[in-house]
């Protein structure tokens, strides 16, 4: 059985995220998704949160009666976890050449933790090539309209957010 674990902030989970998830899930037995923390990112929703934007997001694919997509959360080194649970396989999308820098980096350095560490690349979809978690945020934080780029299921939590993370900043820099 090839398990594979998609690892990422999905800080929030975007469309161009769930187009690489559904068609992971078509390559392998199991398809893990994996909510982390990239410490240079500070994330702006909690992992419970966006592990229940992913559940949310994907509701129709995970209640599936042949629905092989797996969503949890780690908060340690994801080695680990992917050490732990016996994967096969990292799964992750490349948009633009800018990616391929640091997914490349990261591809090396997890398979020289762990040698049986393998990476595979998806292509993202044209549609999505350009979308970025931060770029959601940012146009929820301006108050402009995210409904193009995540799902409808978590739109109002994405704008209620991002209205308490200006207000909060107004706040601070007053
Ligand atoms: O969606 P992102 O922000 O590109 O995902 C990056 C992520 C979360 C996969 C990466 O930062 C990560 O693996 N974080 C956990 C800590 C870790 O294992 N880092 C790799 C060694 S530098």
């Amino acid at each position: 059985m090839k398990v594979a674990i998609y690892p990422g902030s999905f800080d929030p989970v975007t469309y161009g995220h769930i187009d690489i998830i559904e068609r992971a899930a078509k390559l392998f037995d199991k398809l893990i998704v994996l909510v982390l923390t990239n410490p240079v990112k500070p994330p702006t929703f909690s992992p419970n949160e966006r592990v229940d934007f992913l559940k949310r997001s994907l509701s129709r694919q995970l209640s599936k009666v042949d629905n092989n997509i797996v969503i949890d959360e780690h908060s340690g080194l994801f080695i680990d976890y992917f050490k732990n649970c016996k994967a096969n396989v990292i799964v992750k999308g490349l948009r633009v050449m800018s990616d391929f820098e640091y997914e490349f980096q990261m591809a090396l350095i997890n398979r020289d933790m762990f040698h049986e560490a393998e990476t595979v690349f998806l292509t993202a979809n044209v549609a999505s090539m350009f979308l970025s978690s931060s770029a959601v945020k940012q146009i929820a934080m301006f108050g402009g309209d995210v409904s193009a780029y995540v799902s409808p299921k978590i739109v109002d939590d994405i704008k209620m957010k991002a209205k308490e993370f200006t207000a909060r900043r107004v706040l601070e820099q007053k």
